[in-house]
């Protein structure tokens, strides 16, 4: 059985959508919640999908001491779901190819530090883009450019707000993310 760790700073939408979807597998189980904020919504999911949650802070990643945890608890795939914080290399390296990120938005365009959640969405819009997406990509030690897994797209309206687009991405999200992490795990075999 493959042990899911994932990792989410913020509601926990995509964390749900996987703990569920492996529930169903013979394979995989999401199997830890990590969180780097105590307030965040994906706690409280946690708690109540019966999954155990761990809470740590910005020093003990960049210290080392998640990893630890992680590979103490012989996790097997880190999928990162709204995850704000930088992975730090020695991390990468401990878990090579082993580290999964989702970004909503088209990479490389909207990438990199401070582009998260809405903060993506504003910029799409601001630019006048017409269509929008989702990037499910490996993660390297620098944010938003590791080798891409999947891209989908959908259209961006003259209408938009962040707030519709939000949603257009997150239905498009929650569509593909669990489906894409099953096919790396089927790649890493049992
Ligand atoms: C998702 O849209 C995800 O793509 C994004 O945060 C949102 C989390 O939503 N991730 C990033 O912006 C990473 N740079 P959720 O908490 O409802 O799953």
């Amino acid at each position: 059985m493959i042990r899911i760790a994932v990792l989410a700073s913020g509601s926990g939408t995509n964390a749900q959508r996987l703990v569920e979807y492996f529930r169903g597998s013979d394979t995989a189980r999401v199997v830890l919640l990590g969180c780097d904020q105590p307030r965040a919504g994906v706690v409280q999911r946690a708690w109540a999908l019966g999954v155990p949650s761990y809470l740590f802070s910005g020093s003990e990643l960049r210290s080392g001491s998640v990893q630890r945890e992680l590979l103490a608890q012989r996790i097997d795939l880190v999928v990162l779901a709204g995850f704000m914080r930088l992975i730090p290399a020695h991390f990468v390296q401990a878990f090579p190819r082993r580290i999964i990120n989702i970004h909503p938005a088209l990479l490389p365009k909207y990438g990199g530090k401070g582009m998260f959640g809405h903060h993506v969405h504003e910029a799409v819009i601001a630019a006048g883009e017409k269509e929008s997406g989702i990037t499910i990509h490996y993660v390297n030690e620098r944010y938003d450019e590791g080798e891409h897994l999947l891209q989908v797209k959908c259209r961006v309206f003259p209408e938009d707000t962040p707030y519709s687009l939000a949603t257009r991405i997150h239905e498009l999200e929650h569509a593909n993310y669990p489906a894409v992490v099953g096919s790396v795990i089927a790649a890493i075999g049992p």
